[in-house]
């Protein structure tokens, strides 16, 4: 199991939220990332994802996208991500939950699962689903369910090693999963910074993602592939 958050795509050009220079350094949540923002200003909301979409499709995966899904040549995969980007499914894993949406998608307003991809870059005030409705991103807001949290439990419960990647592990539920974990599974942590991490026998890999996440994979290629 790979669980992974905003660093991990950090050397691909995509700011993080939490770090300095992050997301929410410049944006107020309340007024780009939540259903009430969407109710009083939608053309914001809009416009702040549409600037994160032309930055992903501008963007490339790293050398640790990369590494994560070399994993698959030699063990059973699973990417759990709280990013909206598509770069792990680019660097070739196939299998990605994307826990917090996927900004290459929109849904319809009147029912949710109703989503469609999207291969442009904006999303518009009077762009329409199949049933009439304003379109909105394929985005979980802050305050809205996380409705994959069972599903990523179930698959973190029965993991044998968890990596987990550039995530300050600071929003719930997501940062919760990692307690699924059976206790006799390894967990390794490639951040470069500290993260608080309520779970004993942690490895910290102080790391960025694309040093950390390749040298970790040979690893556990060498370690454990064909035992
Ligand atoms: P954060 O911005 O909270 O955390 C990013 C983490 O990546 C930090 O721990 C950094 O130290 C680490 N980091 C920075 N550069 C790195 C690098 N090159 N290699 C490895 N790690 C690096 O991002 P997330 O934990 O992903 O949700 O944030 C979780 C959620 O909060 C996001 O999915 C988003 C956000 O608000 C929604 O929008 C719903």
């Amino acid at each position: 199991m790979v669980f992974t958050g905003a660093g991990v795509s950090a050397e691909s050009g995509l700011r993080t939220f939490r770090d300095s220079d992050g997301l929410w350094e410049e944006y107020r949540i309340e007024e780009v990332a939540t259903p009430e923002a969407w109710h009083r200003d939608p053309a914001k909301v809009l416009r702040f994802y549409d600037l994160r979409r032309e930055q992903v499709l501008a963007a490339q995966p790293n050398a640790a996208h990369h590494a994560i899904a070399s994993l698959q040549a030699h063990f059973e995969v699973e990417v759990v991500t709280q990013n909206i980007d598509d770069l792990h499914e680019r660097a070739g894993t196939t299998r990605v939950l994307h826990l917090h949406g996927e900004v290459l998608k929109a849904r319809s307003t009147v029912d949710p699962t109703l989503v469609v991809p999207l291969n442009r870059p904006s999303l518009a005030l009077g762009d329409r689903c199949p049933l009439g409705s304003q379109l909105r991103p394929h985005i979980v807001w802050f305050g809205e369910e996380v409705p994959l949290i069972p599903e990523a439990a179930a698959l973190i419960a029965q993991a044998d090693h968890l990596i987990v990647v550039g995530t300050s592990l600071a929003v719930y539920p997501a940062a919760g999963l990692i307690h699924y974990l059976p206790r006799s599974a390894p967990m390794y942590l490639i951040d470069p910074n500290d993260v608080e991490v309520a779970r004993g026998g942690t490895h910290h890999i102080k790391e960025k993602a694309s040093v950390g996440m390749p040298a970790l994979a040979s690893s556990l290629i060498a370690q454990l592939s064909g035992r």
